[in-house]
């Protein structure tokens, strides 16, 4: 006999970054981060778990390709779920023994890898999210996020819809180092993302080891740990409440820059950003000033894509500004090109058309729900 459970998890993008760990094997963080939750319509994860008395050991298929199981992080996580589903058994006995058996565990992304795209997060909140239904734990989204977190740490924040943040916490047992919803995505459902995926081939520094070497290095990263993104969040808190983008979408570039910032301060320094990301920060301020305010923010993850938020009544000059510079790239083949414009006041010569070599796909989405169960695979 097999028990089956699957759940998809969503793609998270940080407005306030997660950079540096104060204890590297439960990832628990040297700051409190927020971020929102992007449609699941166009990046997920599903995740089917099995599990049965025959299985003779866990195993794991991402994409049709099978994993080693036997990494601390996914180890981190499969414990403690069983360890949840055991309690529930010795409560009950009628209830088969599956924190006994085996897993086996089958993971797809309706995204394309090579995009570049951190799956991680989605990966591990799905893994997550399928297995705790698999076992009918009683624990919260909250609660399942403290284990989803030991997978990877921003995995935790794809455990909510829409508006989230990741509670930094302080306890040495990680108890309170959570996530929690700010607002779910009904509260500001216009908020829009296109995903600019830069094409690079070169293998950046890994986000779990680059943060390590800028906590060790980076006095830089003291400042902005300490002084920097204590006073932001409670703004970027207060900005989601209000629906206030221009203070949204400033802080999110300030915190990229910030970011960013502490990674060429770390020694030997890090670069995730390339001339092509540059050129994108430079084309949104240019936007953003003939228009004479925020309508669009940028935002860069450990890797050079960029990631641009704007409210959908702004699509018009966004994506028109992007798609001036972009019309050749895969990815807007949804998109009337007849109703996007420049803004006056945009020069020309700022539509850099060398970006457009730069970048191999534009992915358009928008702030979306949490995991979901799923029926089918
Ligand atoms: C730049 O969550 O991938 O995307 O906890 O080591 O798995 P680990 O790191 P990870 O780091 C994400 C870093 C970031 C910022 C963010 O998502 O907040």
């Amino acid at each position: 006999e097999i028990y089956t459970a699957s759940s998809s998890a969503p793609v998270n993008i940080a407005v306030l970054k997660y950079w540096g760990k104060r204890d590297t094997n439960l990832n628990l963080p040297t700051n409190s981060s927020i971020s929102v939750t992007l449609s699941q319509k166009d990046l997920r994860t599903l995740t089917t778990v099995n599990s049965s008395r025959n299985f003779e050991k866990d195993s794991l298929y991402l994409n049709g390709v099978s994993h080693s199981i036997e990494n601390d992080r996914t180890t981190n996580c499969l414990e403690q779920l069983r360890s949840l589903r055991q309690q529930l058994e010795e409560d009950d006995p009628n209830l088969p023994k599956l924190s006994q058996w085996k897993l086996h565990i089958i993971s797809e992304n309706n995204f394309p890898t090579a995009a570049g795209l951190a799956s991680s997060a989605a990966g591990f909140a799905a893994m997550v999210a399928a297995i705790s239904k698999l076992y009918e734990l009683p624990q919260d989204a909250s609660e399942l996020s403290r284990i989803a977190r030991k997978g990877s740490g921003s995995a935790c924040r794809s455990m909510f819809g829409g508006y989230v943040a990741w509670e930094m916490g302080e306890k040495l047992d990680g108890t309170d180092s959570k996530a929690v919803q700010i607002a779910p995505p009904e509260h500001w459902p216009n908020m829009k993302a296109a995903i600019c995926i830069v094409s690079d081939l070169k293998k950046d520094v890994s986000s779990t080891s680059g943060m390590q070497t800028t906590v060790q290095t980076s006095e830089l990263f003291q400042y902005r740990v300490n002084q920097v993104v204590p006073p932001r969040y409670s703004q970027m808190v207060d900005a989601i409440k209000n629906r206030d983008f221009e203070t949204f979408g400033t802080l999110t570039m300030k915190d990229s820059n910030s970011f960013h910032a502490t990674c060429l301060d770390s020694y030997p320094p890090i670069f995730y950003l390339t001339d092509t990301s540059k050129k994108i920060i430079k084309l949104i301020h240019t936007l953003n000033d003939a228009i004479g305010k925020v309508v669009a923010a940028y935002t860069f993850d450990a890797g050079p894509n960029a990631v641009i938020y704007y409210e959908s009544e702004n699509e018009e000059v966004v994506l028109g500004v992007l798609f001036g510079v972009l019309s050749n790239v895969d990815g807007w083949n949804e998109m009337n090109s007849a109703t996007l414009k420049v803004p006056e006041g945009v020069p020309l010569s700022s539509l850099d058309s060398t970006i457009a070599s730069g970048v191999s796909r534009v992915i358009l989405t928008q702030v979306g729900e949490g995991p979901k169960e799923s029926d089918m695979f």
